[in-house]
């Protein structure tokens, strides 16, 4: 690699304060590990994204094409300033998040992807990543869009977003805006989990993310769908 070069293609990073990993207990009663990952990580997550690019229902297919670029902008030093949860049961991946930050003040929310459904694994992780740019990164507002209707339920409704003017970075979208007042406004209705994570499960979640085979993330997100139909 051309070192010299690569200087200036690797764009600036700003200094981030971990994400304190977190432990949420699910409407099953299974134990759900929200951590933060790292660079070295994104090759084992890209494993769980790749299958959803070819699933059209619900758009996971235009999330997870998306998701895949970001992940692998920032493993190859392309994408700036971003920072990936991930949620583990048992040392599973069953969803991510990522933000990426534009100022000091301004995050810019990006995807939530959840791969096990049905137990509101994507609300929890999209709180998580809220509450790491409020709480531990000091922002004072973070703009999202969403890209399927599910998402817009999700966020738009259930935080009451402000809409705001211009574009949302991922393909022009409407931009809306959680301020830190919405945040904090439905912070106890919405955003979970328990600290420390009790030594055992962080231990399970560290030690490898697993991930299950492609065929089973294809069940996994189509079956939902199925069983919900009748
Ligand atoms: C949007 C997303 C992150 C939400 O994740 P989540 O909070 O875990 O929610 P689920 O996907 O499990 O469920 C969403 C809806 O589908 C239905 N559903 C799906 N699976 C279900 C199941 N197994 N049992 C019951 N209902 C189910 C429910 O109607 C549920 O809505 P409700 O809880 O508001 O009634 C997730 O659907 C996802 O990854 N979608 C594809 C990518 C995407 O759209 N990302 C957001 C971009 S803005």
């Amino acid at each position: 690699m051309d070192l010299e070069v690569e200087a200036y293609l690797r764009p600036p990073e700003m200094d981030m304060p971990p994400y304190p990993p977190k432990v949420i207990t699910l409407a099953t009663g299974g134990k759900m590990v929200v951590r933060q990952a790292t660079r070295e990580d994104v090759p084992t997550i890209l494993q769980a994204v790749k299958p959803t690019i070819e699933i059209e229902r619900d758009f996971y297919d235009i999330v997870g094409v998306r998701v895949y670029a970001e992940l692998l902008g920032w493993y190859r030093h392309r994408m700036r300033d971003m920072f990936c949860l991930i949620g583990q049961i048992d040392g599973y991946l069953v969803g991510q998040v990522n933000t990426r930050a534009y100022s000091e003040k301004l995050d810019i929310s990006l995807h939530t992807l959840a791969i096990e459904r049905g137990l509101r694994i994507g609300a929890h992780l999209f709180a998580a990543k809220m509450e790491y740019s409020f709480e531990y990164l000091g922002r004072e507002e973070v703009l999202i869009t969403a890209e399927s209707p599910i998402g817009f339920r999700r966020w738009m409704i259930e935080y009451e977003l402000e809409l705001r003017e211009g574009q949302h970075e991922l393909g022009g979208a409407a931009p809306y805006a959680l301020t830190r007042e919405l945040y904090y406004k439905h912070k106890d209705r919405l955003v979970a989990g328990e600290r420390p994570v009790p030594d055992k499960l962080m231990e399970v979640a560290e030690r490898e993310i697993k991930v299950v085979s492609e065929q089973d993330i294809v069940e996994k997100i189509l079956g939902a769908k199925r069983r919900i139909k009748r």
